[in-house]
């Protein structure tokens, strides 16, 4: 398929192809730069896999956020745009919206809108001081809305989407708390052998599926875990992994199967959540993230049997939930983000990872898995 890229007025570009024609609005660099105060310091908002984010103001006053894609990131112009034209013309109440993009010279930026109410792991699962009142109500809305996204990716577009990332921060909430997925369809702007999740992230290795994490086994069967993962910590109102903690305590997902078995399921709520009603129905949510978990991929639900189960169209009390996948199956996990070596928070003896080092695997379906011992 041959694409053309044809200027139309004010910085809009028309892509188009087989399918008709599309656009996706292409801004200046020098545009992005001043309504980023020339990617100021003040204006960064994170650091991921793919690159910065910064928080910006366009001249008509909207609020955008911009992200600067890193070299590793950076395709010819045609083939960005043909990819981002495919992204912007995927639109759903729970996935983020793409604005435009930037393609100017070697720069290679893209342009969403801006979600004020910022993202699930900054404001539920953050440290710091959040406004944000996460009652029960709140919760189900997110994790049904998630799994709607989720279903609506697997599902419902052709071709269908993997998103490889589902976590904490690529879950923005809006005004209303509605939740948008964000940075999905991405990895098509990566080449073949990179990736972008970044593992060196604590926390982020507790949401890859093992078959993914080990294997480079990318299927809709590794989203479906990572979204248990997500569905655990929406409940509990705590992050996947807390080394801060006692080492039983520090993977949410052991936890929450340990409990499972004790029939102590409710302890893992998080506090906040007191009525029963609301507390059988969070107990029900956590049985339906142990089911996303579960070690053969074959019994993971798909989407949308989750969003089933979820909003109660689908009963779980048939489902035979067995122990989960967990990564410190396969080896001591050490969770670090610092170098290999600094931490021994497990053990000395033990064949133990850390985050840096499984860091590279994921886009190969090889095992290049490294151990130390
Ligand atoms: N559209 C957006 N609106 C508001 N904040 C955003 C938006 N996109 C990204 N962010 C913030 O920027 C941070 C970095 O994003 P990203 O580069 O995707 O890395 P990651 O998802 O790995 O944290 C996110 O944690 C999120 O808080
Ligand atoms: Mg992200």
């Amino acid at each position: 398929m041959d694409c053309c890229f044809m200027f139309g007025r004010r910085s809009q570009h028309a892509v188009e192809g087989d399918e008709g024609e599309h656009s996706v609005r292409v801004f200046s660099y020098n545009e992005l730069r001043k309504a980023t105060q020339d990617f100021s310091g003040a204006n960064k908002i994170g650091e991921g896999g793919f690159g910065s984010v910064f928080r910006g103001m366009l001249k008509d006053g909207t609020l955008i956020a911009v992200k600067v894609l890193s070299a590793t990131s950076r395709q010819g112009v045609r083939e960005f745009l043909t990819e981002l034209t495919a992204i912007s013309d995927i639109k759903h109440e729970n996935l983020v919206t793409l604005v435009g993009c930037c393609a100017e010279g070697s720069h290679r930026i893209l342009v969403y809108n801006y979600l004020e109410k910022n993202s699930l792991s900054q404001t539920l699962l953050g440290s710091g001081y959040s406004s944000i009142q996460f009652n029960w109500r709140a919760r189900v809305k997110i994790a049904v809305g998630v799994a709607r996204g989720l279903a609506f990716l697997h599902e419902e577009i052709r071709p269908h989407i993997i998103h490889r990332d589902i976590k904490a921060s690529n879950i923005l909430l809006d005004k209303d708390l509605t939740p948008k997925i964000s940075d999905f369809g991405l990895a098509r702007l990566l080449p073949a052998n990179a990736t972008h999740v970044s593992t060196r992230v604590a926390g982020t290795l507790g949401y890859l599926a093992p078959e993914y994490a080990i294997r480079g086994q990318v299927t809709k069967k590794s989203d479906i875990y990572s979204y248990g993962v997500l569905l655990l910590e929406i409940v509990s109102g705590r992050c996947n992994t807390n080394t801060r903690l006692p080492c039983e305590d520090q993977f949410l997902l052991e936890k929450t199967w340990a409990f499972y078995e004790q029939e102590r399921l409710e302890e893992i709520i998080d506090a906040d959540i007191d009525e029963d009603q609301e507390i059988e129905e969070a107990c029900r949510f956590l049985k339906i993230g142990l089911l996303c978990t579960q070690d053969a991929m074959a019994r993971r639900p798909h989407m949308p049997t989750v969003v089933r189960m979820l909003t109660g169209s689908k009963s779980i009390s048939m489902e035979k939930i067995t122990r989960p996948a967990m990564i410190t199956d396969f080896a001591e996990l050490k969770v670090s983000t610092k170098p290999h070596g600094a931490n021994q928070a497990r053990s000395n003896t033990s064949r133990s990872f850390s985050t840096t080092e499984i860091s590279e695997p994921f886009s190969s379906s090889e095992n290049h898995t490294q151990t130390s011992v």
